[in-house]
């Protein structure tokens, strides 16, 4: 997988907040819409925050975009402090001018039996909008994209995945505690992640580092879900020094 090591986070973060811009520009200047895929937690906060900087500064309008996050914990009301709904609009949607309507997170408040419907309902949708432009991930300390778990499939789809305790003791102190933390998420499937035309992973910190390794120069595996972008023809890690300092 193509990686480019940055010596820091917030260098790394500009030049992709700079290639999601160029990326818009062009749709707009075609005429149409740019279909991205977004990510929550604390490694595209930067990139957001670039993203808003340069809407106030440089004039870069995101009426074109069309957004599909990656993931919400289930279950999960929009308005909780913790939910991704509300990340998406603190971090970004609530200071440009994407249209209300254009940006999509999965549903935390379905009843159970509505899962799979919605799930498929939510792929249809990145389709018929013309499938995704650009994914933006990050990777859990465990490999995870998205809310995808060691042990997802290649071809899995959108769906209700457990989350691993991993994750949830990652999350735990954003709950008050690991008890109060979900137990499981939406979140779309590594296939359709794979589907997107380019993928970017962040990734900061030496936490990540043995995991960065993996992925990059491990076998494929479902051990380390991220290990399945090396089957993308055009994925990019974007990493800082901390997070390649185990890559040989
Ligand atoms: C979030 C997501 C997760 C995170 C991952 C890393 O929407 O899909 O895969 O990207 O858990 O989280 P941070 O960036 O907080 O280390």
């Amino acid at each position: 997988i193509p990686t480019h090591i940055y010596a820091d986070a917030k260098a790394a973060s500009l030049a992709v907040a700079q290639e999601i811009a160029d990326l818009i520009r062009q749709k707009q200047s075609e005429g149409k819409p740019c279909i991205l895929g977004l990510a929550t937690g604390s490694s595209p906060k930067t990139v957001y925050a670039e993203l808003i900087r340069m809407h106030r500064e440089e004039g870069l309008s995101f009426r074109n975009v069309v957004s599909f996050n990656l993931d919400e914990y289930y279950p999960m009301e929009p308005n909780s402090l913790q939910s991704y709904w509300r990340f998406m609009r603190e971090q970004l949607f609530d200071h440009v001018d994407i249209p209300q309507g254009n940006y999509h997170v999965p549903d935390g408040t379905l009843s159970v039996d509505k899962v799979a419907e919605f799930s498929k309902q939510y792929e249809a949708q990145i389709e018929a909008a013309g499938g995704l432009d650009f994914q933006l991930l990050g990777i859990g300390g465990n490999g995870h994209i998205g809310f995808n778990e060691p042990g997802s499939l290649i071809n899995s789809h959108t769906r209700l995945m457990m989350l691993d305790n991993s994750t949830r003791a990652a999350a735990a102190a954003d709950f008050g505690g690991l008890p109060k933390t979900p137990r499981k998420a939406i979140t779309m499937g590594v296939s359709s992640i794979l589907n997107a035309r380019r993928v970017v992973l962040l990734a900061w910190g030496e936490r990540k580092a043995p995991v960065i390794r993996g992925a990059v120069e491990g076998l494929v595996t479902e051990l380390n879900p991220a290990s399945y972008l090396q089957t993308h023809r055009n994925a990019l890690f974007v990493i800082d020094t901390a997070a390649a300092s185990e890559l040989t």
